[in-house]
């Protein structure tokens, strides 16, 4: 009998790649690759990886470094490099990494059994096309992949709406929907599994269906997820404020499993460096669409990505997105320094801001979130929030879940209310976590 063969997969940055990643598991699953916590077990690595900031994209090298050490001691190892470094890269990547094996670009996830066939016979070998059909999203076996009780369900890719700092347009290509009818089959699919909570995930998921003719609009297909019996929570992520739409806020107030979080990442809160983002929305209309839907559904939880030091970007510009934060009262916010990307528009902007001018702003943002969060997190205390429960904590006897809005809860509980939605008291509102009981 051969022996069982181990893949070692790492995942770096968003959650487009965690679900890319669930795919890879499960394609390599089907050619005989079992994963493994433990790299030096392994007879394929694959590094999924991320380049949307330069320090990303670093992490990416340091990694494909240690990796030398692994190959020369166990030279029969396959190395792999996939998403959007090897998009970027291509072929480069293996001239510049000779213990290198494997390079597969974002379109190019469902060769890669083909891939490691050929790597397993000693080639070398990279494929970066972009594929612009909706077919290769449908290219991966769909019930095979990890268990759970909250799953990503991918509905399109891509994005073409060129925000100037952004190098996705670049990686990722077009803006591509999967065919309506097959994202409801997998739905379906995972409910049947015991799924209760499914994740709408794209670039960009407000543009689903507008460039496939007869296909359903993002709306259209949120109500028709909501049909599906046993899919007791929907989320979606990522909406572009510039097509949050009242169609879609309405959704908020009128379908009931739609949970009540919004991802909405403002970037910046000065319309000036708004402009130069190209983000095709003001401060005004930002915040216009925040107070429609805090007016629909008061009890929206809102979170958000800004970035700091976008060139140009004065202190008063600076000060314009604290207030906006203020405004908004987001519960979370992922906040970054601005990085200057290959190809994008931003990179040839002048006016740079210096590394300890970006610093210092991001500093004062993440105090002025962290005192936002703790307060939003302490104000739930005394509520029953309704949670799902995920799973069993590290600390024993402890369980975890999400509330609605998307906040952790910590609590005790058992492990047969895994996979169910429970009434929890809030008792305590923490940093990063709320802590409760349940209502018995
Ligand atoms: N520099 C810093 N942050 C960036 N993001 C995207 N591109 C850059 C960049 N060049 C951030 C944005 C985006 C999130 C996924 O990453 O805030 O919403
Ligand atoms: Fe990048 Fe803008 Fe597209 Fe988001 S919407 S992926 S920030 S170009």
């Amino acid at each position: 009998m051969t022996r069982e063969k181990l893949l070692y997969l790492e995942t770096f940055g968003c959650q487009m790649n965690v679900s890319d990643s669930e795919k890879i598991a499960a394609l390599l699953k089907g050619v005989g690759y079992q994963p493994t916590q433990d790299p030096s077990q392994a007879d394929l690595v694959i590094l999924n990886t991320c380049s949307v900031r330069a320090k990303a994209e670093e992490k990416v090298y340091n990694h494909l470094v240690q990796y030398k050490g692994l190959k020369r001691k166990k030279p029969g190892i396959i190395l792999g490099v996939g998403g959007c470094v090897a998009q970027q890269e291509g072929e480069r990547l293996l001239a510049n990494v000779p213990h290198l094996d494997i390079v597969f670009g974002t379109h190019n996830l469902h060769l890669l059994p083909e891939l490691v066939r050929a790597a397993e016979k000693g080639e070398r070998l990279a494929e970066v096309g972009f594929i612009d059909n909706e077919t290769r999203l449908d290219l991966f076996p769909v019930d095979e992949r990890t268990d759970g009780v909250s799953r990503f369900v991918t509905v399109m890719q891509g994005c073409e709406n060129f925000c100037s700092y952004c190098i996705v347009p670049y990686v990722r290509g077009r803006e591509i929907s999967r065919r309506s009818a097959d994202i409801l089959g997998e739905v379906r699919g995972m409910a049947g599994k015991g799924v209760k909570e499914v994740t709408l995930l794209g670039q960009n998921v407000n543009s689903y269906g507008l460039k496939s003719s007869g296909e359903m609009s993002f709306i259209a297909l949120l109500r028709e997820v909501s049909l599906i019996p046993g899919i007791e929570r929907i989320r979606f992520t990522t909406s572009h404020p510039k097509d949050f739409s009242q169609p879609l806020i309405d959704c908020f107030a009128e379908i009931p499993k739609l949970c009540r979080h919004i991802h909405l990442p403002a970037q910046s809160g000065s319309n000036a460096v708004l402009a130069a983002m190209n983000r095709g929305y003001t401060r005004e209309e930002y915040l216009g669409s925040i107070a429609r839907l805090k007016a629909a559904c008061p009890s929206i939880q809102i979170t958000g990505d800004i970035i700091v030091g976008f060139p140009g970007e004065t202190e008063e510009d600076f000060q314009a997105t604290l207030s906006l934060m203020e405004e908004v009262r987001y519960t979370d916010v992922f906040s970054f320094i601005y990085s200057k990307r290959p190809e994008t528009k931003a990179a040839g902007y002048a006016d740079e801001v210096g590394q300890d001018e970006k610093q210092g702003r991001l500093s004062r943002l993440l105090d002025l979130q962290r005192r936002i969060t703790l307060e939003t997190n302490k104000s739930f205390v005394g509520t029953v929030q309704q949670v799902l429960i995920e799973g069993e904590s590290r600390r024993g006897g402890q369980f975890y879940g999400r509330t609605s809005g998307n906040r952790v809860v910590n609590l005790a509980a058992d492990v047969s209310l895994v996979g169910s939605i429970v009434n929890v008291m809030i008792t305590r509102g923490d940093q990063n976590s709320l802590q409760g009981e349940l209502c018995r």
